[in-house]
């Protein structure tokens, strides 16, 4: 059965076709869903009738959510925890290390809270090249030493949209004993992943780019027997067995990454019960039923509406920096061009939405993103290349 992708394009993002919006910018933050929406305003109804009576069933409801991401990575739902964004993710991690610094792998254009913390924490961190903005295993290889215990990335490159090939860098990994982080802010969601089969010791994303969350949810999931190993990083009162004794001498902390969640308080749960609206609208109404198909079926849509957009990308006088084999496809195609300012307004003016970035050491923005979700059509990508045709600076 074919997904009736415009239905799902009406019904869960209609300010789309109310505002004639052509909507490139998932990669910074995607629309919010309906689905989500409903269940972030079903939260703030339950607040506002009853407070907190009954509140023992919105941690019920972030539990089922638990459940669904551990269905979508393959994990037990017991190593996954809710913070509040990437960055709390990444920062829970450096520390979880920190008494035993190594040396950090990482791509030279990583996303820059990757490593902040590594490095605030004195982590060495050891930069590795790309080919044509790939970043292979033999660049990553070439960096090794006696001293390299971990590496950091981006499932895929929020700079170019390289998609990494998780199933190799896993096996990388293992056969070097090094510590595997994936930060899959920006495919997760909508690209398949699978953190056993990976090899993925510890993973971070948020619910903003690409899920269509909102601000304010960030996932982690660490292996269980990281958790054995090192503990938890952070906790707080709800970490505990028993917290309703409010016995502040109670030091007895579940060793589990959930034990770990909202940092061991009050979980932010008007964020994070979009997430249940967010995952349903992919099981049921992408996957009929099958969450991973649902993701699945999203994965091929994206890759679908990037090729075709390349495709077109190829008439216009854009020079494309992101690396175009399949293998490596993500949502994000990144192109490049001296008046790339001027574009990107001239794309406003029309109603195209895209990113306006620049190289870290340039002074001139030169690059323009462009993110392209499930939900975007290919008349959204026609009319993108029209425009950019008819822009006197190119
Ligand atoms: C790869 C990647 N990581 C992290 C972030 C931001 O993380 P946070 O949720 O902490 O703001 C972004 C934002 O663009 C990103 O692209």
């Amino acid at each position: 059965m074919s997904i009736d992708w415009e239905t799902i394009r009406q019904e869960e993002f209609p300010s789309i076709s109310e505002k004639s919006l052509i909507y490139l910018i998932s990669a910074g933050a995607s629309l919010m869903s309906k689905s989500a929406y409903n269940e972030g305003i079903r939260y703030f109804d339950q607040m506002r009738t009853n407070g907190d009576i009954n509140h023992e069933l919105l941690f019920l409801q972030v539990d089922e959510i638990r459940k669904s991401i551990g269905e979508y990575i393959n994990a037990d739902p017991d190593e996954i925890a809710f913070l509040i964004n990437t960055t709390s993710g990444i920062s829970a991690s450096a520390y979880l290390f920190r008494d035993h610094i190594g040396e950090v792998l990482y791509p030279s254009i990583e996303f820059p809270t990757s490593i902040h913390m590594f490095r605030k924490l004195g982590y060495p961190c050891v930069r590795v090249e790309d080919e044509n903005g790939a970043y292979t295993i033999a660049n990553f290889a070439s960096k090794l030493t006696k001293n390299s215990k971990y590496s950091i990335q981006s499932h895929v490159q929020s700079f170019n949209g390289f998609r990494q090939n998780l199933n190799e860098y896993g096996n990388f990994c293992i056969e070097n004993g090094i510590k595997n982080i994936i930060n899959s802010t920006q495919a997760f969601g909508v690209f398949e992943i699978d953190v056993e089969a990976y090899k993925i010791d510890i993973l971070v994303a948020n619910a903003l780019k690409w899920l269509g969350c909102g601000y304010g949810v960030g996932i982690i999931y660490i292996k269980d027997d990281i958790i054995q190993k090192f503990g938890l990083p952070f906790t707080g009162w709800l970490s505990v067995e028993n917290p309703f004794a409010m016995d502040n001498k109670n030091m007895d902390i579940i060793q589990k990454t959930s034990a770990m969640d909202s940092l061991g308080g009050c979980p932010n749960f008007a964020s994070l019960l979009t997430l249940k609206g967010a995952f349903n609208l992919i099981k049921e109404k992408i996957g009929g039923g099958d969450l991973k198909k649902g993701i699945r079926l999203t994965q091929e849509r994206i890759i679908s509406l990037t090729s075709y957009f390349l495709e077109k990308l190829i008439t216009v006088p854009l020079t494309i920096i992101t690396p175009q084999e399949i293998q490596y496809r993500s949502g994000i195609i990144t192109v490049q061009h001296k008046k790339a300012k001027r574009i990107h307004r001239y794309l406003i003016k029309n109603n195209v939405y895209s990113t306006l970035k620049r190289y870290p050491d340039d002074s001139n923005e030169t690059l323009i993103r462009f993110a392209i979700n499930y939900y975007n059509n290919y008349e959204d990508l026609e009319k993108t290349i029209q425009i950019i045709n008819s822009c006197k600076y190119l």
